[in-house]
């Protein structure tokens, strides 16, 4: 099958100014290659650069070299390339991101929260807000906090909040960082099924599950990262292996 992401040589570092001048590499010539369905789960140990993979794909890091290749539109598209126009559309249509945690807007109710990427697509109001509610009561958030903004729901509310905008709209690549970290066992699984629907209508998922029998039961295929280390080869691949 066509793959629908394709990175290739990502290598990412960072440079910190704080004490000194020091650099911290995290990833070297990473290759990745994703397919419609797949369900890909990265592992490895708190450090070796997950979330900042996840963050490069979605275009929120630049990456030091290498290319991001999506396909979107009937084009392919270099995100770490893109212009922030080509992005936001990448991001509108394309590629859904749930983050661990919520980006707060004071004052916007979850309900508007959550309806917001199909309102960015063009759908009513009203017709997003009942999609909305659809998500919300999904995922158990209880009605009466439909109207509050999420400013004071709970960690695992607000983690609900996150994957119920994450997955109003559909996206053919969906990128999770830790999406059920605060959840308990009954959302968790409301979680896990989401996931695989998505998965089973073809949508490619790239995630990270701190769980691993969450893990299991998501991913079709393991990526492994590993820290870098000061006698990593520079010429050596991060990459270690798939599983
Ligand atoms: N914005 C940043 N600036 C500087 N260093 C960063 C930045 N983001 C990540 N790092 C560093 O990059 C390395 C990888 O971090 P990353 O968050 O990708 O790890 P992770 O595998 O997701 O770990 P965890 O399982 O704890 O979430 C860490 O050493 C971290 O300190
Ligand atoms: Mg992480």
């Amino acid at each position: 099958m066509e793959w629908i992401l394709k990175a290739e040589g990502l290598t990412k570092g960072f440079t910190l100014h704080t004490q000194g001048v020091v650099e911290i590499p995290v990833l070297q010539r990473l290759e990745l290659t994703v397919c419609p369905g797949e369900s890909i789960a990265l592992v490895g140990p708190s450090g070796a650069g997950k979330s900042t993979l996840l963050r490069l794909l979605y275009g929120n890091y630049v990456c030091g070299q290498g290319r991001i290749l999506v396909r979107h539109r009937d084009q392919i598209v270099d995100m770490a390339r893109a212009t922030p126009h080509e992005i936001i559309d990448i991001r509108r249509w394309t590629m859904g991101y749930v983050s661990q945690f919520l980006r707060i807007i004071p004052r916007v109710s979850a309900i508007d929260v959550v309806a917001e990427p199909l309102r960015d697509r063009g759908a009513a109001m009203e017709d997003a807000r009942r999609v909305a509610e659809e998500m919300l009561a999904c995922l158990n958030i209880p009605r009466r906090l439909w109207g509050l903004s999420p400013t004071t729901f709970s960690g695992g509310e607000q983690q609900r909040i996150n994957m119920a905008r994450g997955f109003v709209a559909p996206y053919p690549i969906m990128v999770l960082d830790e999406p059920t970290a605060s959840l308990d066992d009954v959302n968790k699984a409301v979680v896990r099924a989401m996931i695989n629907a998505a998965r089973s209508r073809g949508t490619a998922v790239i995630s990270i599950f701190h769980d691993e029998a969450d893990r299991r039961q998501v991913a079709t295929r393991t990526i492994a990262l590993r820290p870098m280390t000061r006698n990593d080869d520079p010429d050596g691949s991060h990459f270690s292996h798939a599983v």
